[in-house]
C-alpha cells in the first residue's frame, strides 16, 4: 500500500526532501533497500502478510505531533505494523475541509483519523462503526462523549480527550500589582488594563492584557459561545433546534468582547488562533490568554520563560454565570480504509487508559477516563484537572447535536457574525438579528 504524506505539513520535511533526492538520484538503490527492507520484515513476523502501513492523523501542534506519533510507533513495533504520520491542518476548520474532499473521493490515504467533538453528525457517512472493536471499552469513559460519539446506533469515535476554555494568568503580576484572580469579566478587564499600564510604563512596550481566539474559524465560534453563554444569551441554537441567537444578552457579550480589542487586546487577536495566544502569552508578553488545557504542559517546560509564574482558572463570570465551552477530540477509522482491522486496534490502544495517562501527564491533555483524574501522576502534573474538574464535566457544548449535518455552516455564520462586531463592522444588536436571519434560511424547514 502507498501512503502519501503530506510532506508540507512534515515536521520532518527536510529530512523527507533529502531522502526523496537521494532515491532520485539512486532509483536502484531505493529498490534495492525497499526489497531488503521487505524481505527483513517478512521473515521476521510470523503471520506477516497481516503487517500493514498504516497514515494516522496525530496531534495538532509540535510536541504534540512527536508524542503522539512515538506511541503510535510503539505499538506499531510490537504489532508488526509500520506507522506513517498524517500532519493534519492545524485549525478544526481546515482540517475538516481537508476531509470532506479526501471522503468525496473515498480516499484512503488516511487510516485514523482524528474526529473534534463537533464533527460525528457531519462525517458520520465515513467513519467505520468501532463497536465490533471496542469489546466495550467505551464504557469507561464520559458517557457524554460516548454519547456524542454513537450515532444511529453506531460508535463512530472512541473518546481521546477532553477540552474546556480555560483562564491562564500570570500569577507573579497578579501578585505585583495586588490584584485577586477576576470573578467576572469587568474584573479582568480592570485588571487587564491596570497591569498592561503598570507593565507599558516600565518599559515593557508591547504588553498585552488578554489574548484569546478570534481569527474567522472555529475556535472564534469556541470562544463567543462562552461570551455569549455567561452573559445568560443561550448557545445559538438550543436542544430542540430553535434558533435562540437574536436576543439582548448575546448582543451585549459581543459588544462587550468587542471592547476590549484596541483596549486591552491587541487588533492582531482577530487573527489569532489558539497557537497565536499561546506564543504571545508563553513569551511573558499578555496577563490572561483564553485557551485549552494543552497550553499548561508548553507553559511550564523547562525552556518556557513563564514556567512556574502561571495560574489556570475558570473563565470569568458575566451576568448570567460562567461558561466554558466544550471541546476535544476522537479518534475513528476512515470508512475507506485498507486497513480497517489494524487501523481499528490502533484507535483502541491510543485511547486506552495507558497511553491517556501519559498523554495527560506530559501534554496536559484531559483524559476521557474518569477514573485517570483520581490518578495521582495524573494530578501532581496537573492540578487543574482535579482542582476544576466541574469545568469540563460542566462545560457548554456547541449546537452540534440539534444542527447535525449543518453545524458547519451555523458555526461558520456565527463566527462571521463575532468577528464583524469584534472588527467594529457591525453592532452585537444588529449582527444577532442578521445571524439569526442567515440561520433561519440554513434551517429551512429542519435542521
Ligand atoms: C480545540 C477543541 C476543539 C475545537 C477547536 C477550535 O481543539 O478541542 O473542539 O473545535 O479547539 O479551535
Amino acid at each position: 500500500m502507498r501512503i502519501q504524506i503530506a510532506l508540507d505539513h512534515h515536521p520532518n520535511r527536510f529530512e523527507c526532501d533529502a531522502i526523496a533526492q537521494f532515491h532520485r538520484r539512486h532509483p536502484m538503490n531505493a529498490l534495492l533497500r525497499r526489497g531488503a527492507a521487505l524481505a527483513t520484515l517478512v521473515a521476521a513476523l510470523p503471520g506477516a502478510a497481516m503487517a500493514a502501513t498504516l497514515t494516522l492523523a496525530c496531534g495538532s501542534n509540535a510536541a504534540d505531533i512527536e508524542n503522539c506519533l512515538a506511541h503510535a510507533q510503539d505499538w506499531g513495533r510490537r504489532n508488526g505494523h509500520t506507522i506513517k504520520l498524517y500532519s493534519a491542518p492545524t485549525s478544526s476548520t481546515d482540517q475538516l475541509a481537508l476531509l470532506r474532499q479526501q471522503f468525496a473521493a473515498k480516499s484512503s490515504d488516511v487510516d485514523v483519523i482524528m474526529v473534534d467533538v463537533v464533527w460525528p453528525g457531519v462525517i458520520k457517512d465515513h467513519l467505520l462503526d468501532l463497536k465490533p472493536y471496542s469489546k466495550g471499552a467505551e464504557a469507561k469513559h464520559f458517557p457524554a462523549i460516548v454519547a456524542n460519539n454513537t450515532v444511529d446506533g453506531k460508535l463512530l469515535g472512541m473518546p481521546w480527550f477532553t477540552d474546556a476554555g480555560l483562564l491562564f494568568y500570570r500569577k507573579d503580576l497578579l501578585d505585583k500589582y495586588k490584584l485577586g484572580v477576576p470573578g467576572s469579566w469587568d474584573e479582568l478587564s480592570a485588571a487587564a488594563k491596570k497591569v498592561m499600564d503598570g507593565e507599558r510604563a516600565a518599559g515593557n512596550a508591547d504588553f498585552q492584557g488578554f489574548v484569546f481566539q478570534a481569527k474567522a474559524y472555529e475556535g472564534l465560534s469556541c470562544n463567543a459561545l462562552e461570551w455569549v453563554a455567561s452573559f445568560g444569551g443561550g448557545s445559538v441554537v438550543d436542544a430542540q433546534g430553535n434558533i435562540t441567537i437574536n436576543n439582548a444578552n448575546a448582543a451585549r457579550a459581543l459588544d462587550t468582547a468587542a471592547a476590549w480589542i484596541g483596549s486591552i487586546a491587541p487588533a492582531g487577536v482577530l487573527n489569532y488562533a489558539e497557537e497565536d495566544a499561546r506564543g504571545v502569552f508563553q513569551n511573558g508578553k499578555a496577563l490572561f490568554m483564553r485557551n485549552w488545557p494543552y497550553a499548561w504542559s508548553l507553559a511550564q517546560a523547562p525552556d518556557s520563560p513563564v514556567k512556574g509564574k502561571v495560574g489556570v482558572a475558570p473563565l470569568p463570570a458575566g451576568a448570567g454565570g460562567r461558561a466554558a465551552t466544550l471541546g476535544g477530540w476522537q479518534l475513528a477509522v476512515n470508512r475507506y480504509s485498507k486497513n480497517a482491522d489494524a487501523a481499528a486496534a490502533l484507535v483502541m490502544y491510543m485511547t486506552s487508559p495507558e497511553v491517556q495517562k501519559k498523554r495527560a501527564i506530559v501534554g496536559s491533555y484531559n483524559p476521557t477516563l474518569p477514573e485517570l483524574y483520581k490518578d495521582a501522576d495524573v494530578q501532581k502534573a496537573n492540578p487543574f484537572m482535579g482542582q476544576l474538574l466541574d469545568v469540563f464535566t460542566g462545560a457548554v457544548a456547541r449546537p452540534a447535536t440539534a444542527t447535525g449535518l449543518k453545524y458547519p455552516e451555523v458555526s461558520r455564520a456565527f463566527w462571521d457574525a463575532t468577528h464583524e462586531v469584534l472588527s467594529k463592522k457591525a453592532s452585537g444588536a444588529d449582527a444577532v438579528r442578521r445571524l439569526e436571519g442567515k440561520l433561519k434560511q440554513t434551517r429551512r424547514n429542519a435542521w
